[in-house]
């Protein structure tokens, strides 16, 4: 019998199709159903794009208005969920406390259940409504200030900011902000939208499929690396330290956070587009310094090892400079992921299979169980 093949971290495999997004080879550019996401983030709002993941083609006039009425009267958490909230560490990684929300959702909702497409869809805007609230919530309690309302007058981006700052700021902050929404939003069968296809193939629920999700994105491997970027930035503090530090981190074989890509080995197609914008922001906050150190690691690491930067890397420190605490970043990563997850999650159920895969076993061989008092210390 010849020995199976092992594909270590399913690297390679195709384990299923799906039409929501893809990148193209030839352009090296991230679609979603077709539309090159540098366009949809310069020509649509965030809501259009979870619009176009939940319905495969980007939305009317029309068809936008009445999806965002649907997704501002579902901006309201309970009063109940609001108590979970306080109970929580103020030292607790807001990935956990937001993992746990998503969790405490399910058991509220008396249609968790139910896996036809209309329900989910609707038990999907709810999330997309519920978890920028949440996040806001639990950031200003952990401060001890009182969570802030939501207002239905907003778009998603500038309710964020008034939930989280209390004032929406200059339309250039909000704009970058909405562009790294979309930029986020899907990137096909990486590690937590195929942990929610995984769990939702159990015929499970929505709710654990993205709780489970959440779990997977915090990983520094995965969604986790937006903020040890700004770690990392910080870490190294002045334009003069940075050759020397990066420097250093290959030679000593550390990785190097926000480079480097499961997909892309060519460079992230979302990079350069997000950089922009991200300059933006340092011009505008004053935060050039930033530019610089990215500028030296980024040609450094290209330079030497021919890795290019991902998303995180410009993301993490536009985020700092909006003014974010950096234990957020990853959840503002799932209020706008929720949308590729879930659009999987429906996509599954339409042609479900459990998902099982096999192991080559390298264990002992079997053997007989010794009753207590007979075994022999390992
Ligand atoms: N810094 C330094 N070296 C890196 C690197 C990085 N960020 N990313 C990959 N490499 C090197 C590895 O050390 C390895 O070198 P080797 O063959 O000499 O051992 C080689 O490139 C292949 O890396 P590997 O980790 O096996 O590739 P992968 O496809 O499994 O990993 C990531 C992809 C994203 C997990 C990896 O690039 C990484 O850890 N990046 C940093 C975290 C990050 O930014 N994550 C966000 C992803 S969007």
């Amino acid at each position: 019998m010849t020995e199976p093949q092992i594909a270590k971290g399913l690297a390679g495999v195709y384990a299923d199709t799906s039409r929501i997004s893809k990148v193209f080879d030839e352009t090296n550019t991230l679609t979603y159903y077709g539309y090159p996401v540098q366009e949809l983030a310069a020509s649509c709002r965030f809501e259009e794009v979870a619009y176009l993941l939940w319905h495969g083609e980007l939305p009317t006039t029309e068809q936008l208005k009445k999806f965002e009425q649907q997704e501002r009267k579902e901006r309201k958490i309970s009063p109940k969920l609001l108590t979970v909230l306080r109970q929580f560490d103020k030292d607790a990684h807001p990935m956990d406390t937001l993992r746990t929300a998503v969790s405490f959702l399910g058991t509220e909702d008396p249609e968790w259940a139910d896996n036809a497409p209309e329900a989910n869809l609707k038990k999907a805007v709810r999330l997309l409504a519920q978890i920028p609230i949440i996040i806001a919530a639990d950031s200003r309690l952990r401060k001890g200030e009182e969570p802030i309302v939501p207002r239905e007058d907003l778009t998603m981006a500038e309710n964020f900011f008034h939930m989280y700052f209390g004032e929406v700021p200059q339309k250039e902050v909000v704009r970058c902000f909405d562009a790294s929404l979309t930029f986020y939003a899907e990137h096909s069968f990486n590690a937590s939208t195929f942990t929610a296809r995984v769990i939702i193939s159990s015929l499970s629920d929505i709710y654990a499929a993205v709780t489970g999700a959440i779990g997977s994105l915090k990983g520094p491997l995965h969604g986790g690396a937006n903020e040890a970027v700004m770690h990392m930035l910080l870490d190294i503090k002045e334009p003069s330290k940075a050759q020397a530090w990066i420097d250093d981190a290959l030679a000593t074989k550390k990785k190097v956070m926000g480079f480097g890509h499961r997909v892309y080995r060519n460079g992230d197609s979302r990079v350069p587009h997000m950089t922009k914008y991200f300059h933006d922001m340092a011009k505008l906050k004053d935060g050039e310094k930033w530019i610089e150190i990215e500028d030296i690691l980024s040609k450094t690491v290209i330079g030497q090892k021919n890795i290019h930067p991902n998303l995180d890397f410009p993301v993490g420190p536009a985020y700092y400079l909006m003014g974010f605490e950096i234990p957020v970043f990853t959840p503002i990563f799932v209020m706008s992921r929720i949308t590729g997850w879930a659009a999987h999650i429906m996509e599954q159920l339409e042609d479900n299979k459990l998902v099982r895969p096999l192991a080559v076993y390298n264990g002992v061989p079997q053997r007989p169980v010794e009753p207590i008092g007979k075994r022999k210390a390992a």
